[in-house]
């Protein structure tokens, strides 16, 4: 029997890319920029499975073409906002994605940020590379203590608990949480949480507000003018989540007006456009999308996906199905 046909529209870690080779004919974009609406509806015209990340857009228009030989669509990534999961239904397209195998190295991101903000490594480093550093003195970039303080996570599923974890057990903060759809209660204990009715309520009693739902229509612009202005003033954001959950206008406005002390961001609303604004601020780390980028991760993430096509091409249920 002929080799299922895909398309990687990205290259991946080789080991993947060797797997992958090995078990499809599979076409792998080598020159690793992002593909055009016209390449991605030939490939789906054409082969069985498109394997894409979060630089690809799946929209509708995408999905639409007719005759369409693809029936499976394994995102590489846990988020699959750039697939329009209501179109592929529609379409009878499967959509599978890699939970799990990135939970740690996406929560150690959001610490790497949480941390970096709060201390001002960033700046720090710069003021070191730029020659400007005169000796130690007991005035000099102070930042805010971390230990002991209090997280406020939105959004408590595997990578908002997996930071709860490190913020709770290693730097025994008090974790507060909202979720709409929380865990259970042992889950919960585990990592020392409180559930607060609100979204409101955990950004009120924050000092560092770290973000982990899924970009939906519902979390769209969660972070606002209105919901900025319910942080303390001392606090600050930490986005490893879309960048669409925050609305980066509405951000630069508060770190303008001191309504919130500063913000770590590894998503950006636009990427890889970063608001202007945002570059020229020294309590502002940025990161370029970093939460799952270890060798490690990416590897266990392409076999994911190579794991979910396998069982699909074979006639049985693909373990992360989402659609
Ligand atoms: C990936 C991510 O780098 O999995 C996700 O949701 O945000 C990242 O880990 C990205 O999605 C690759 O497509």
């Amino acid at each position: 029997m002929a080799k299922p046909k895909v398309v990687l529209t990205r290259r991946w870690p080789k080991p993947c890319e060797d797997r992958a080779s090995e078990l499809f004919d599979a076409k792998i974009n080598r020159d690793d920029k992002p593909m055009s609406v016209a390449e991605l509806q030939d490939a789906l015209r054409s082969i069985d499975a498109l394997f894409p990340t979060v630089t690809d857009k799946i929209t509708a228009e995408v999905q639409g073409v007719s005759p369409r030989q693809a029936k499976l669509i394994g995102n590489f990534g846990v988020g699959f906002n750039n697939i329009d999961i209501e179109a592929a239904k529609k379409n009878g397209l499967v959509v599978t994605n890699t939970p799990d195998v990135l939970t740690d190295c996406t929560a150690d991101i959001a610490m790497t940020l949480l941390l970096m903000t709060a201390r001002r490594a960033g700046e720090g480093e710069r003021h070191v590379r730029n020659r400007q550093w005169t000796g130690w003195r007991p005035t000099h970039m102070l930042g805010h203590k971390v230990t002991g303080k209090t997280l406020g996570v939105l959004g408590f599923g595997r990578i908002g608990r997996a930071v709860a974890h490190r913020a709770h057990h290693g730097f025994g903060m008090k974790i507060i949480f909202n979720d709409p759809f929380p865990p259970s209660e042992a889950d919960i204990k585990a990592v020392g949480g409180e559930k607060r009715d609100s979204v409101e309520a955990v950004l009120r009693e924050a000092d560092f507000v770290t973000l982990h739902c899924p970009a939906m229509p519902e979390t769209r612009h969660l972070m606002n003018a209105k919901t900025f202005g319910q942080m303390k003033p001392s606090a600050i954001l930490i986005n490893t989540a879309r960048g669409d959950v925050v609305d980066e206008a509405a951000l630069v406005a508060a770190l303008q007006a001191g309504t919130i002390a500063g913000a770590g961001l590894d998503v950006f609303e636009r990427e890889p456009q970063v608001t202007e604004a945002l570059l020229g601020m020294e309590n502002v780390v940025l990161l370029p999308h970093l939460g799952s980028a270890t060798m490690e991760t990416r590897v266990a993430m392409g076999m994911k996906v190579i794991d979910n096509a396998q069982a699909f091409f074979a006639g049985k249920a693909p373990p992360n199905r989402v659609a």
